[in-house]
């Protein structure tokens, strides 16, 4: 008999004799005790599996809000700018301290007395300009002064000057060198960066999640032969018996913003639209989604065609347009940026999502020398990777909408998550990055002449489905015949106009 079960007889609680003979664990029997308190009087076998049975149930699926932003009303100062900026710096320094390479950092104040020697500092990038021979001039900034950090452009340090040409305004980096003058000359810059040591996490049982983007309810071009071929497999009406097998265990499923077309979003939006009212655009949308069965759960965050303000950190859709999505029990309505975590047990940490839905993406696609010449938007893993290495997710003030939050950044990544999911460029992709699963969850909208005009390539009508016991990614494709023909003749297109 265990310690446990004897202070319950103690304490006058009726034990069933066959619990006195067997060895229950000491701490299943606490955690009972803290449960019922005082109204425990008699404990048996049977109300012992109950609790068991309960608490399964409960630990699985599970999901927990780890951060959403709701905008608190509130009056916006100039200083609450200042604050974002001192903030930025702080949160990213703090996080470059722990880099061997950044041991023992000096002030840039202080670098003035310390003539050719090797030094490592850490400063927000003021701005950043080319000589005529090519080299990168940096002003690196922090809270005691600015510094001019310079990269010479020569075939033995290739590698750091690439980098330096990916640096962007506002960014916050640790940089080593030797001073010289009133310069340092960089022989080496270091990112906040995922840590190298992250494990990439693997869950206790095969279960799955899987990454849905921009279904644009209500919008013309919307895929819905595609969508229903969908909601098919997920509900195991489709596919071979593998296919359904695997249906049966997705447990999470998420949704990038764009949940609906919009109204006014662009000018004379009016004419693409199936749906010209917002609310009915989110009562169709709940129409389809009710549809996906009730044991998974669903974490939804908005985007840039969704109701609500537009600036980031957005809230989520708000109820007065969009409560029949809040309504369907197993939907969870999340911020943009936001956390969440899922698949939670007493023995295992689950896995950290960061959704967001991509304000930022385009910008980096077109302002990244690397990325850009690499294919720009249509390299949202190289978006991704670039942003996780700053952690955060528009380091560049202006790279999107932005509404400064006096107490809180919430476009920092300082969680490092075991997911990245946005949506957005309406691209599929799946890559990793040190331990990182980086997902752009695809769309379901045909391709619009006006993409093609801009050169885009959407890969419409995917579906990303994780396995979350061996984190093997697949990307399911529901493009009917007669929608890839369509497609493949618009990629071409988008090729020669690129
Ligand atoms: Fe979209």
């Amino acid at each position: 008999m265990g310690s446990a079960i004897n202070s319950l007889i103690e304490k006058g609680v009726l034990v069933s004799p066959e619990l006195i003979e067997q060895e229950i664990d000491d701490s299943l029997v606490k955690e009972i005790t803290d449960f019922f308190g005082d109204s425990l009087d008699y404990l048996d076998k049977e109300i012992i599996d109950n609790f068991q049975k309960q608490k399964t149930k409960e630990e699985e699926n599970k999901l927990i809000i780890t951060q959403t932003y709701n905008n608190p009303p509130k009056k916006r100062t100039y200083q609450d700018f200042v604050n974002v900026f001192n903030n930025r710096y702080n949160n990213i320094a703090s996080i470059l301290r722990t880099r061997r390479e950044l041991e023992g950092t000096t002030t840039i104040s202080r670098l003035k007395d310390m003539p050719n020697e090797r030094v490592s500092m850490i400063g927000m990038i003021q701005d950043k300009n080319y000589t005529k021979n090519q080299a990168i001039i940096l002003a690196l900034e922090d809270p005691t002064g600015i510094v001019t950090v310079i990269i010479r452009k020569d075939d033995n340090n290739k590698e750091l000057y690439d980098t330096a040409n990916d640096l962007v305004l506002d960014e916050v980096i640790g940089v080593t060198g030797k001073t010289s003058g009133n310069a340092v000359f960089a022989d080496n810059i270091i990112f906040p960066d995922i840590p190298l040591n992250k494990e990439l996490k693997k869950g206790p049982k095969e279960e799955y999640l899987v990454c849905l983007g921009d279904t644009h309810f209500g919008t013309n071009v919307f895929m819905e032969k595609e969508f229903r071929k969908f909601i098919d497999w997920i509900n195991c009406r489709a596919g071979s018996e593998e296919q359904k097998n695997v249906a049966r265990k997705v447990k999470y499923l998420v949704l990038t913003g764009d949940i609906v077309e919009g109204v006014g979003v662009y000018p004379s939006q009016e004419e693409d639209l199936e749906i010209k009212d917002i609310t009915e655009q989110y009562e169709e949308a709940a129409k389809w989604i009710k549809q996906i069965p009730s044991h998974i759960k669903i974490i939804i965050t908005t985007g840039n065609h969704d109701a609500g303000r537009l600036s980031e950190p957005q809230e989520p859709p708000p109820r007065e347009f969009s409560q029949a999505l809040w309504d369907i029990p197993n939907v969870t309505m999340i911020s943009n940026p936001g956390y969440v975590n899922i698949g939670k047990t007493k023995d295992f940490p689950g896995f950290d999502l960061l959704l967001y839905h991509g304000g930022s993406l385009i910008y980096y696609a077109d302002n990244i020398p690397s990325i850009r010449s690499a294919g720009g938007q249509k390299r949202s893993d190289l978006i991704m990777k670039f942003l996780l290495q700053r952690r955060h997710l528009a380091p560049t003030h202006g790279s999107t909408l932005y509404l400064p939050d006096a107490e809180k950044d919430y476009l920092l990544i300082d969680l490092v998550p075991d997911f990245f999911i946005t949506g957005h460029i309406h691209r599929s992709s799946v890559s990793d990055y040190r331990g990182v699963s980086m997902i752009n969850a695809s769309c379901w909208t045909e391709t619009t002449d006006d993409q093609v005009k801009r050169g885009l390539e959407p890969l419409p009508a995917r579906v990303t489905l994780i396995n979350l016991k061996t984190r093997q990614p697949k990307i399911m494709n529901y493009l009917t015949k007669e929608a890839k023909e369509k497609e493949q003749e618009k990629a071409k297109q988008a090729k020669q106009l690129d």
